[in-house]
């Protein structure tokens, strides 16, 4: 049953109105202002909030911005004074589910409440619906036809169907999560749940009763019994992400349950027995963690028995223009626009990004240009400053042979030295101890021009 805070200053409609929900089969609690029940609100878990307007302390449409800014997925129904239309209606632009006029008619409010709970209900299905399908999406598309990838995709077809650790490392926004949902579709029961955790967005004691689960009344807030997300992977796949973040308590109760396959939920003393195909994930060098000390050396050795590592992009760069082609393609498509394309200039830029990011960086860079461009040809000067106006030096040295990267690093190094001489030629070659005759002949052969000349004297 659905859980319901009542807000408002009136003891006396607090005291009425909470019975009446209780009666009507609702856990139902008060709070006689927005302060407490913003604390209420943190501590306990609530499906809907009913709240007045006007209020002393603080204003009912402040308490339902703080909710939806803090608690999104609560319902809030505002209750205004007869006559106070734009307290509803601001309401509602606030983000209200909605609001009822008092005095409170009692089959009304019932009425309210048990839509909003059904509305509660379709959402949550439809939340499951929408994570299913996204890890689909993903696990069909891993772009690409660099080396790396291709032999990625490789060991991917290669390990999936074992029922090995695998621990897939690689930058920030490389593909990590893309491709343990491709282990966990290729595996021998894809039907089985694939559960994802991420150790990184939780408090160590949330985290703890998300993993393992938690008996009634274990804390405060601990309504009901709930099992944690090792039992939901029965017989699937758990993927921890960002694995690298456990904390040490965390990671020998891990350990525990790798070594043993059970474990009890938090507050409970019944042994639960498991079994799962675990994948994890980390841009973190784990090696590194455990000669800090930061990371059980033990747990990496159990979850590391595939490694898995995901290139950078910069260091696969025939990716780049694949992956700009699906995603302006994809985007293009959404924003019912015809195809963009990228000048030469432009895409030699974008293959010698850094892109940082990595494939993330990317993807949100397309977004923005197909956004913003207005003709079909995206050229270097549309491009953000970081991509297109780019010192030779940054680019990286590692994509580039010999010849090439003694070139970048000569033309920008005296480009560098030329403007901080004024472009003054007999100065700058007595700086760096040239002669000006071979100084003017690097330049030649660099291209390198004095600004507002042709060429070189
Ligand atoms: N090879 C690829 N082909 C297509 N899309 C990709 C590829 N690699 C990454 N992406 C896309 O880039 C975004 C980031 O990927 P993902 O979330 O898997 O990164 P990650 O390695 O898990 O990063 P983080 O460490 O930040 O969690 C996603 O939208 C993903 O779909
Ligand atoms: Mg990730």
């Amino acid at each position: 049953m659905n859980r319901i805070l009542l807000i408002d200053d009136d003891k006396s409609f607090l005291k009425v109105y909470s019975e009446i929900l209780r009666s009507s089969g609702y856990e139902a609690d008060t709070a006689s202002g927005g302060p407490e029940a913003m604390e209420k609100l943190g501590r306990d878990h609530w499906d809907i909030v009913i709240s007045d307007v006007v209020m002393p302390e603080m204003n009912g449409i402040e308490v339902l911005k703080r909710i939806k800014a803090e608690y999104p997925e609560i319902l809030v129904i505002m209750l205004t004074g007869e006559g106070s239309i734009s307290g509803a209606v601001e309401a509602m632009e606030e983000g209200a589910y909605t609001y009822l006029v008092k005095p409170l008619e009692i089959d009304q409010l019932l009425l309210n409440i048990k839509r909003a709970g059904e509305f509660l209900e379709l959402n949550s299905e439809n939340q499951t619906l929408r994570t299913q399908i996204s890890s689909m999406e993903g696990s069909t598309q891993l772009i690409g036809a660099s080396p790396s990838i291709l032999n990625l995709k490789e060991q991917i077809a290669k390990i999936a169907p074992a029922n090995a650790s695998v621990l897939i490392t690689g930058e920030s926004g490389t593909g990590k999560e893309i491709v343990a949902g491709l282990l966990h579709a290729n595996c021998l029961n894809p039907g089985g749940p694939m559960v994802k955790v991420n150790c990184a967005a939780l408090a160590e004691s949330v985290l703890e009763s998300e993993m393992f689960g938690h008996e009634k009344g274990a804390f405060t807030g601990a309504v009901a019994a709930k099992p944690g997300r090792f039992e939901l992977a029965k017989g699937g796949t758990l993927f921890l992400d960002e694995i690298g973040e456990l904390s040490p308590k965390l990671q020998s109760k891990l350990l525990r349950v790798l070594q043993e396959k059970e474990f009890e939920r938090v507050g409970g003393t019944r042994t639960i027995r498991v079994d799962f195909r675990l994948i994890s994930a980390t841009n973190k060098d784990l090696k590194v963690e455990v000669q800090k000390g930061a990371f059980r050396e033990d747990l990496y050795y159990r979850i590391n028995v595939v490694p898995l590592n995901i290139a950078p992009l910069r260091e696969r760069a025939e990716d780049i223009p694949l992956l700009l082609e699906h995603y302006m393609d994809r985007y293009s498509s959404e924003l019912r626009r015809g195809k963009l394309v990228f000048d030469k200039e432009a895409m030699e830029a974008l293959k010698n990004y850094r892109w940082k990011g990595n494939v993330r960086e990317l993807k949100n860079l397309a977004e923005r240009l197909t956004v913003l461009s207005d003709g079909p040809v995206i050229t270097a000067r549309m491009l953000p400053e970081e991509i297109s106006g780019q010192k030779g030096w940054e680019k990286d040295l590692s994509q580039m042979h010999y010849q090439e990267a003694k070139h970048a690093f000569e033309r920008e190094y005296l480009v560098q030295m030329l403007e901080k001489n004024g472009w003054n030629i007999s100065a700058t070659a007595e700086e760096i101890r040239l002669a000006r005759k071979n100084l003017q002949l690097k330049m030649k052969q660099l291209d390198i021009r004095v600004p507002g000349r042709q060429s070189a004297e």
